[in-house]
């Protein structure tokens, strides 16, 4: 099995747990296989929230509604891929920069439904760049609070100028970090200032994971 055929084997296990309702929806590659299958039951749901411009572009390209936030109570289920998954949930995510919507519209639903092919499943975060959504002004400080850590921090560039969020901010990508606890280290550096938000999903984490494996698709449980 390929690694397309995994996140597509995935997707389409992520919609049994769709079962009604408004549906909170991911970013990314393995996301966009998701919409592609949702579309399929789309008859069975009121609509989805969208964690970014690219996923709502596609939800609505399908015919499915796409609502604001603020107009619905909440989401059974979220589900959205990830950069990296621990045994224990822990996620990075926001390697396709919409971290900050994808925390809050996770945090906004009951269950979250990380979906991933093999790959992504790590003993501990680190590894895969960690994005960070920053205030502008406040990038190269924190930049250097990173450096600080041991880390080494980039600002991610589009056509050699700084990528610009869904939400009109910065991106860093930081590596070298050994996130051995990684509840601590997401509390700590979201009380930096100027920091939107951390790719870390600890205190956000999921509560199922469909893992996609040569064998098949797995639903790891914590
Ligand atoms: C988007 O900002 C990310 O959090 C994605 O969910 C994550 O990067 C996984 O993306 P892929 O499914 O494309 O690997």
């Amino acid at each position: 099995m390929t690694q397309d055929e995994m996140k597509q084997a995935v997707a389409r296990a992520a919609v049994e747990y769709v079962k009604g309702g408004i549906v909170g929806v991911g970013t990314g590659s393995t996301a966009n296989y998701f919409i592609d299958e949702l579309a399929k039951v789309k008859g069975r749901i009121d609509g989805a929230v969208a964690s970014s411009e690219a996923t709502a572009s596609r939800l609505k390209s399908h015919g499915i509604q796409v609502l604001d936030l603020n107009s619905v109570g909440g989401m059974d289920v979220y589900v959205d891929g990830a950069d990296e998954i621990t045994r224990n949930f822990h996620m990075i995510k926001g390697g396709g920069g919409a971290l900050t919507r994808e925390k809050i519209v996770a945090a906004a639903s009951r269950k979250f439904v990380c979906i991933a092919d093999e790959s992504k499943l790590v003993r501990r975060l680190g590894a895969y760049p960690l994005p960070v959504e920053v205030i502008p002004m406040a990038a190269h400080r924190v930049m250097r609070q990173f450096a600080a850590m041991g880390g080494q921090a980039k600002l991610r560039l589009r056509y050699d100028s700084p990528l610009v969020t869904d939400n009109g901010q910065y991106l860093v990508d930081v590596t070298g970090l050994q996130i051995s606890d990684p509840l601590a280290f997401e509390s700590e550096v979201n009380q930096w200032p100027g920091v939107v938000t951390v790719g870390v999903f600890a205190l956000q984490k999921a509560q199922i994971c469909l893992l996609g494996t040569a064998d098949g698709v797995k639903t790891l449980t914590f």
